[in-house]
């Protein structure tokens, strides 16, 4: 609903009537000439303006134009002409009043105006929805884990915090920097990508923080960083985990300070853009083994994320098996469809490469599939055999006896490279050996196969 309202008219009496008019209802503030008047629309952000046009220092005409990009206007005047409410309304303003203007006039225009912002934000809100749920930026998820994320993803677009995304490749993290960025308060401003891990240290440094001409060799003109391109939007710093550690102290201090001087230059820039940073690291885990600087962690980590893996939301697999089957149809001007039982097969896969895997499997079977079905008959299948399946996991059975049945199995696969296990089941080597070392005291038989390898 609308809330504040800016009168700008060189006759306090005005001023004082709209202030009595209006005042119970929205909250008013005022400005007598029109430079106190432009500044006051920065200050104050009204959802309106009412607009004198015969200001002491400008013509109100000529301001309409700079106002109605953040607030609406409303022009008013004392002779009225109709030259002058065509100029206004051309140039859009909402409406026009001649002066003096009963106060009940004045009132149910502005109820009117108010009713209409009201009408656009919901507009914007619903176009918002519709291209969240069917562009090509949408993200699939109906399982409760991505529902918990949707729902932080939410509550934090609105806010400016600095986002800390972690999970596994290919899980979406990068979708949901850009749903955060689409749903905050500057949609319209730049969403600028860096990926830490593509740059040497040197380089990166540049890339983030730009440079002035002469700055080092090789600089021969200035550049701007990304950092400044993305001013008034949102900056991904990708692979966070990457970046190499003197450049973790800059980031630390940008962070912190919230401004940065370009290599070799002395002006300093302060950059008004949201901070995302994602990792496919656990980045605690690279704070504890000293990778990664404590103080920087917690400064990115201000909201967490954590993108669940695909095989921990089977549910959203037929979901975006439906979704990636349209998109790449339509592509391709095809008709393909999955078999029940291939559905019901691909829901059980551990998908490794996440949803990155699975986006790039129905590509496939959607580009060589001759007729338009793929049944387990005209096999399309993936390599990797549904191992999770095979383990006897049933309700009945304890989360530790779950644990010790996967962690015994992983070690098995990987002829107990234990390196290899701890990778593959998430945790750290020495979790893996603490739990191992448990098991060995409640059964003495388990003893790893001879050569058992580190
Ligand atoms: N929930 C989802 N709904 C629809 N598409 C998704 C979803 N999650 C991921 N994708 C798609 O999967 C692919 C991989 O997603 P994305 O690039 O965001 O992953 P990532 O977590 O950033 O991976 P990496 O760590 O390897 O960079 C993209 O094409 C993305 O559009
Ligand atoms: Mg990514």
């Amino acid at each position: 609903m609308m809330k504040r309202i800016l009168a700008i008219d060189d006759n306090p009496l005005v001023l004082e009537l709209i202030g009595e008019a209006l005042g119970e209802e929205f909250q008013v503030d005022t400005a007598e000439t029109g430079a106190e008047g432009m500044e006051k629309c920065d200050s104050f952000a009204p959802d309106l303006v009412l607009l004198d046009v015969g200001l002491p220092d400008a013509n109100g005409l000529d301001l309409v134009e700079t106002i109605q990009t953040k607030s609406m206007v409303i022009v008013m005047t004392a002779n009225s002409s109709v030259e002058g409410a065509v100029e206004a309304m051309r140039k859009g303003a909402f409406h026009y009043l001649t002066k003096p203007t009963p106060v009940d006039a004045l009132r149910s225009l502005v109820r009117r105006a108010s009713e209409v912002v009201e009408l656009r934000r919901q507009n914007k809100e619903l176009r918002r929805r519709v291209t969240q749920q069917f562009g090509e930026d949408a993200i699939i998820g109906k399982s409760r884990a991505m529902q918990a994320v949707f729902e932080t993803v939410e509550m934090v677009a609105e806010s400016s915090s600095t986002v800390l995304i972690q999970g596994d490749t290919g899980t979406g993290k990068e979708l949901i920097a850009l749903a955060i960025h689409q749903g905050g308060t500057t949609p319209e401003g730049p969403f600028i990508k860096v990926n830490c891990a593509a740059l040497p240290s040197e380089l990166l440094e540049s890339e983030l923080f730009g440079h002035e001409k002469g700055a080092f060799t090789g600089a021969d003109r200035r550049m701007i960083g990304k950092f400044e391109a993305a001013d008034g939007g949102s900056i991904l710093l990708d692979e966070i985990s990457e970046i190499a550690s003197s450049l973790q102290a800059k980031l630390l201090r940008v962070l912190q300070e919230r401004e940065f001087y370009r290599i070799g230059g002395t002006n300093v820039v302060r950059p008004r853009c949201r901070v995302i940073a994602t990792t496919n690291r656990p980045l605690k885990q690279e704070v504890e083994r000293g990778a990664f600087r404590e103080d920087l962690y917690y400064r990115l980590n201000v909201v967490p994320i954590v993108v669940p893996a695909l095989r921990n939301r089977p549910s959203d697999i037929p979901l975006l098996i439906d979704h990636f089957l349209r998109r790449f149809n339509g592509d391709m001007g095809k008709n393909v469809e999955l078999t029940e039982d291939v559905i019901a097969y691909l829901t059980e896969l551990p998908w490794r490469g996440n949803v990155r895997e699975l986006e790039n499997f129905i590509e496939r079977a959607v580009v060589m599939s001759r007729n338009n079905l793929v049944s387990l008959a005209n096999s399309l299948i993936p390599e990797e055999e549904p191992s999770i399946e095979e383990l006897p996991f049933k309700v009945g059975m304890t989360v530790r006896e779950a644990e010790r049945t996967l962690i015994l199995r992983t070690l098995d696969e990987t002829d107990w490279n234990r390196t290899k296990a701890a990778e593959i089941l998430g945790i750290s080597i020495r979790t893996l050996r603490n739990k191992l070392h448990d098991y060995r005291e409640e059964d003495a038989s388990l003893v790893p196969p001879p050569g058992e390898r580190r």
